[in-house]
């Protein structure tokens, strides 16, 4: 026993630092790939700049690095930002690539809503929101509905610190703004998270928890946060506290709104547009198909609701803070947008109000600034697939259905070869990869321009955004970003610009 033991003890070390020295030598950022463990240490460590760590990795691997996990981790990845991976698993190969069993295990909080369910479940439910989303009765209610927002909660809200002149957080004042606006949309409720004393809601906040813990659930192995989960602590905890905050907003608003529509005469145009009838239908729908699918229709309806409030919440607060951050580097940029508001919606000397879709329409430079800002920060930085038969890449890696694939959208806005040379700049144009692509592209696209020119238009017209000095600025290790430690402003009245 001892001789084994002394014998061995030198093999280990022996081993550790060749292993050490030979990744070490290279000034790789790939992690070590040491014995047992595999890459997972340097992956652990990276893991709160994990948007950075992807990207030093994949510009220095032609867009795609093999991750070798723990020996008995099931923890293979590739991580990968590479176009044509991409362009093949989100389109040209999408039946092979669904968000399958791993993601949903993950995604557990999101139970049946869109976001999380494959083939017929997920085809009846983008067919009931697109046809519900392209309704002329939606884009109505979308316009009143950011208006209202803004008119009774932002402009208020903006105003008091005008007056106070103290610095805000002003990714905190987006986050409640589109919170208010998606729940007012879609449960024609108000939480007024978005009131003068900012009052804490905590199912709006509960979103944070939920997105700061499922990255993990990426990073560690499958026992380990099951293991917290069972124990309630860290991350799991939060996550747990989250999905009761969630439960405890949206089933008792869900029930406000039945009572309120089976006590009220529906008119025939409102008939034509029923949300929440259409997505009863397509609950029924469902369970007729097939009849191991069982469930309860109120279930049915949080988890539609709380995917498609947390799609318009932390996409839409996300990118208007990161384009605020980016207008106030580059005020030229700030300048061209302001005259193009006033040349575009013919102002004179007032004050910018309302203006509805169409006008928003003509905004183009507006467009294209949003466009660069989702490029650089694109809200969903990071996309988990897995085949479910083994397949090869047009870069000629072979992945099988144990492989993770981490699509890393943050990389792709910065790569040289796809952008040029000054691809970490921000310059206005109209192409970017946010939104993704292929049949699963995001639904809420022309409505988060909407909601996102509105605001934008009304803040950079009669409002100047300084930012506190000397403050850190970075990504979450989040899937959806946000910044690390919100957005320190203070905001001035501006004067109505002369007319020319
Ligand atoms: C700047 C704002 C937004 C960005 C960057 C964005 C981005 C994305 C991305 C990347 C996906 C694909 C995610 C995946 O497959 O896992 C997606 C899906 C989706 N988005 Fe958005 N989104 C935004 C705003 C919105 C808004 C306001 C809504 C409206 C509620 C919305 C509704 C949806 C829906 C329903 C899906 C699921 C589509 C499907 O699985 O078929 N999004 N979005």
């Amino acid at each position: 026993m001892d001789v084994l033991e002394y014998s061995l003890f030198p093999l280990i070390i022996l081993c550790f630092t060749y292993w050490y020295f030979k990744n070490k030598s290279t000034k790789s950022s790939a992690p070590t790939n040491w014995p047992l463990v595999g890459m997972l240490p340097g992956f652990v460590h990276n893991a709160h700049r994990i948007h950075e760590f992807f990207t030093d990795i994949l510009l220095e691997t032609s867009s795609n690095f093999e991750f070798h996990g723990p020996v008995f981790g099931n923890m293979n990845m590739l991580f990968t930002s590479d176009p044509a991976n991409i362009h093949y698993i989100l389109s040209r190969n999408f039946s092979n690539y669904p968000k399958g069993p791993e993601f949903r295990k993950i995604f557990d909080i999101l139970g049946n809503g869109i976001f999380n369910v494959d083939y017929e479940l997920w085809e009846t439910h983008r067919k009931t929101t697109m046809s519900l989303m392209n309704h002329a009765k939606f884009q109505v209610l979308l316009e009143r509905n950011v208006w209202d927002t803004i008119v009774k909660g932002l402009v208020p809200i903006l105003d008091a610190f005008v007056e106070r002149g103290t610095m805000f957080d002003l990714q905190d004042i987006f986050q409640r703004f589109t919170f208010d606006a998606i729940s007012k949309l879609l449960l024609d409720h108000d939480p007024k998270s978005l009131s003068v004393n900012l009052p804490h809601v905590p199912c709006e906040k509960a979103f944070n928890d939920m997105v700061d813990a499922l990255l993990y659930r990426h990073v560690l192995p499958e026992s380990y946060w099951k293991l917290q989960k069972w124990l309630r602590i860290g991350k799991e905890k939060n996550l747990i506290k989250a999905w009761e905050a969630f439960d405890q907003f949206i089933y008792p608003a869900i029930s406000q709104k039945q009572e309120k529509l089976m006590n009220k005469n529906i008119k025939d145009e409102d008939q034509e547009y029923d949300l929440f009838g259409d997505y009863i239908k397509a609950y029924n729908q469902w369970t007729n198909e097939d009849n191991s699918n069982s469930g309860n229709v109120q279930v049915f309806l949080r988890d539609t609701f709380l995917n498609l409030m947390f799609a318009g919440r932390d996409t839409t607060s996300t990118t208007l803070t990161w384009f605020f951050w980016l207008l106030a580097k580059n005020p030229l940029v700030e300048t061209k947008i302001r005259e193009e508001i006033q040349q575009q919606l013919h102002l004179k000397e007032e004050n910018l109000k309302f203006f509805n879709i169409e006008e928003s329409r003509k905004l183009v430079y507006l467009h294209c600034a949003f466009c660069e800002a989702l490029r650089l920060f694109p809200p969903v930085a990071i996309e988990h697939k897995a085949p479910v038969e083994l397949d090869i890449l047009p870069s000629g890696h072979r992945v099988s259905p144990n492989t993770k694939i981490l699509i890393s959208v943050y990389t792709m806005g910065r790569m040289e070869s796809l952008w040029g040379k000054d691809c970490l700049e921000f310059k206005p144009s109209y192409k970017f990869p946010a939104f993704h692509a292929g049949p699963r592209t995001c639904l809420g696209k022309d409505m988060a321009f909407i909601q996102m020119k509105m605001v934008a238009a009304t803040i950079i017209y009669n409002y100047h955004i300084q930012l506190v000095q000397a403050q850190a600025i970075s990504p979450t290790a989040t899937v959806v970003i946000r910044m690390t430690h919100g957005l320190k402003v203070k905001v001035v009245k501006k004067v109505p610009l002369q007319s020319k």
